[in-house]
């Protein structure tokens, strides 16, 4: 397993790190709990440490899942989580309603705020470090940012937590350039970045981390899982799913996905892998992402997503591997 340092923070973690969204079940048509603590424990023994959860993940559901699978266990993990998306306060910049099962259009149950006030802060972890059960968070994130709050303000929060040993390292998630020269010193920059998703290869975020020794952790690394290559036909997704109505999962894409996979499989075989470890090796060897979060419900999707982490390819292959798929899906 590669690992690679988080930013300035003295911090090392493995390049394929578990997200933990799905296990919350809330935009993923439900998760099983059992599961969801085995796909943890296979992480751990497949030597990817690095964990990131969210409060807002099934609304604590998936902080709670990860602490319970980590008791015993707290030193082997990175443990990474987030704050400032708040559902039982009314306060900052309104994110989205949502029925408890996925978001919804129309005004529902649920009402999530983006908030990063400090008396906000202060409240958020220790209902964090409570559900993880544990007294201290190796990477704090702001999860989304708001116009509501100064920076500098938030960033006070944060270092005083890093003072009293609360949390080791800080970083910013769905920021802009400019937010996170505002912050100053952050580890990390957590953005979605994929082979259908490259936004941060254009808007700054990757060369003002590279420049800057910020680490990026992709999020969202197989596109949900489409690009597993295993989707390659319309699936009934169970109700809430985030999948149902988005784009990528589309009749016409996935034909599209399909011609790729087929495509790209001798590389895959070239390297005695299937398609979804050689897109994560793909992703993993880009400049400036650092470490791969991938969503996994079960320990053999866990296991499978590790092994990505030992893949080295060449200059040649990443070339021509990009280059498929800009031919298959018309990018220049
Ligand atoms: N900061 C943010 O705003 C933000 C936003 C999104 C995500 N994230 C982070 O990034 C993590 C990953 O993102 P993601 O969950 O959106 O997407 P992802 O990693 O691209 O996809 C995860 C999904 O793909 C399927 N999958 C994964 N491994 C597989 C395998 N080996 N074989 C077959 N299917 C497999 C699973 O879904 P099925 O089994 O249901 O098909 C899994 O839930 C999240 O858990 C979270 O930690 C952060």
């Amino acid at each position: 397993m590669i690992k690679r340092k988080i930013g300035n923070s003295g911090i090392e973690a493995s390049v394929i790190a578990l997200g933990t969204w799905v296990m919350g079940g809330w935009m993923w048509g439900g998760a099983d709990e059992r599961e969801s603590i085995n796909a943890i424990h296979a992480s751990l023994d497949c030597g990817v440490d690095l964990i990131d959860t969210a409060p807002v993940y099934g609304f604590g559901v998936s902080e709670e899942i990860v602490g319970k699978a980590l008791l015993g266990r707290r030193d082997k993990a990175v443990l990474a989580t987030k704050c400032g998306l708040r559902w039982d306060l009314e306060k900052g910049d309104f994110h989205f309603h949502s029925d408890g099962f996925g978001v919804t259009k129309e005004p529902s149950k649920i009402k999530v705020f983006k908030y990063l006030g400090p008396e906000s802060i202060t409240f958020e972890v220790e209902e964090s470090l409570r559900r993880l059960q544990t007294d201290y968070i190796d990477l704090y994130q702001t999860h989304w940012q708001e116009s509501t709050t100064k920076i500098e303000d938030t960033m006070a929060c944060l270092l005083k937590l890093k003072d009293d040993g609360k949390i080791r390292a800080i970083g910013v998630s769905n920021a802009s350039v400019g937010q996170m020269r505002e912050y100053g010193e952050i580890d990390s920059d957590q953005e979605k970045y994929n082979m259908f998703t490259r936004m941060i290869e254009t808007n700054g975020n990757l060369d003002y981390c590279i420049n800057t020794n910020t680490a990026v952790l992709a999020y969202s690394p197989l596109a949900q899982g489409l690009l597993t290559g295993k989707t390659l036909e319309p699936k009934k997704y169970n109700n809430g799913d985030l999948r149902i109505n988005s784009p990528l999962f589309k009749s016409e894409n996935l034909l599209k996905v399909k011609m790729f996979c087929e495509e790209i499989l001798p590389f895959a075989e070239e390297h005695s892998c299937n398609i979804g470890q050689l897109v994560l090796a793909w992703t993993h060897s880009r400049p400036g992402i650092t470490h791969l979060l991938c969503g996994a419900r079960n320990p053999e999707q866990a296991v499978e997503n590790s092994k990505a982490g030992s893949i080295v390819l060449s200059k040649d292959e990443l070339y021509r591997i990009d280059d498929t798929f800009k031919s298959c899906f018309d990018q220049q």
